[in-house]
């Protein structure tokens, strides 16, 4: 059984008075139980509308979604006591207190035993030192930390996290993305997120699907992405003296060439398997330094993006 099952998603949106606006184009995903899933795509693509979607918070205008088998349209409230989502721009009452946030939704999800679960995610979340400290008084990171306590208080099943570091420095994203990978370790859960840092993507997500202009463009795990786009391994060599450039047009399987002074970028789609071919060509040239490169999930993100 697919954690998330969704079939020809529409959805528009009003634009201007009569017209509307196609936001998400017969959007198609399955997402296994257990996985960190990631959705990629430029800004507006419709990264946000489709996990409101997922998590019943908006309605699509066409398709089918089901989440663990169930319904999410005729069941929206089955499906909301199994999934939470948490938003990198959290939205809550601002003159409350952690604790006293945390209270009110741990109410609203009706749950039995509300002491134990918000001791449970302000000890996992470490907000203990800000648990009597009003919303507005947070930082971003801690804002964000309690948007995922709250995102947990009901054990969900299914996690949807919408960009869970924006605009965090590189020392809070990185706790807060250890936290996301212990928590998917320790629990029997399933995370959906969304993101525009690549290496986010790249160490937590095993597949992503990269949404465009609402299409799904691309759905593989990162490694497999780059293999599809064919974007090559990139050999540099630093050297000094001259040597015969035109002659790497004879080997095969280079896709390109960048020259400058003293240094040459060859891209290649295996670099292991020609580099003795290359390097024959330098024998008369002192090398001062190789690199062998794999592409990033960077360049996969500009070239399915253009
Ligand atoms: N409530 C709304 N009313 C009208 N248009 C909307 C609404 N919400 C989103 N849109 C439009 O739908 C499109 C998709 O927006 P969405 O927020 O899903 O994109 P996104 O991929 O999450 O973008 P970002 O990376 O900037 O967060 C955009 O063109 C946006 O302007
Ligand atoms: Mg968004």
């Amino acid at each position: 059984m697919f954690a998330v099952k969704a079939e020809k998603v529409n959805k528009y949106y009003k634009n201007g008075i009569h017209g509307k606006k196609e936001v998400l184009k017969n959007v198609s995903i399955n997402i296994e139980k257990g996985e960190i899933f990631g959705i990629l795509g430029p800004n507006g693509a419709g990264k946000t509308t489709l996990i409101s979607i997922l998590s019943t918070l908006t309605l699509p205008d066409g398709g089918k979604v089901e989440i663990f088998g169930i319904d999410a349209l005729s069941e929206a409230e089955k499906v909301k006591s199994i999934v939470n989502i948490s938003s990198g721009s959290p939205n809550f009452p601002w003159s409350l207190t952690v604790y006293e946030n945390l209270r009110y939704f741990a109410m609203l999800y009706g749950l039995k035993n509300k002491d134990k679960a918000i001791k449970n995610v302000i000890d996992l979340l470490e907000l203990e030192p800000f648990r009597n400290s009003r919303f507005d008084s947070l930082s971003t990171g801690t804002k964000q930390r309690l948007s995922l306590a709250k995102a947990l208080l009901n054990e969900p099943r299914l996690l949807f996290l919408d960009e869970p570091t924006v605009g965090l420095d590189p020392d809070m994203a990185i706790k807060i993305r250890q936290q996301i990978k212990s928590i998917h370790e320790e629990r029997d859960i399933t995370i959906v997120l969304s993101t525009h840092y690549m290496k986010e993507a790249e160490q937590l997500c095993g597949r992503i699907a990269f949404i465009k202009k609402g299409e799904i463009t691309a759905n593989a795990s990162p490694l497999e992405l780059k293999k599809q786009m064919k974007l090559g391994e990139t050999i540099t060599i630093e050297y000094e003296g001259e040597f015969d450039v035109a002659a790497l047009k004879n080997i095969p399987d280079i896709l390109d060439t960048v020259c400058g002074t003293g240094k040459i970028k060859i891209v290649a789609e295996n670099a292991g398997s020609i580099l003795d071919r290359i390097l024959k060509l330098f024998c008369d040239v002192r090398i001062k330094n190789i690199d062998i490169s794999q592409p990033d999930l960077e360049d996969v993100f500009l070239e399915l993006a253009r």
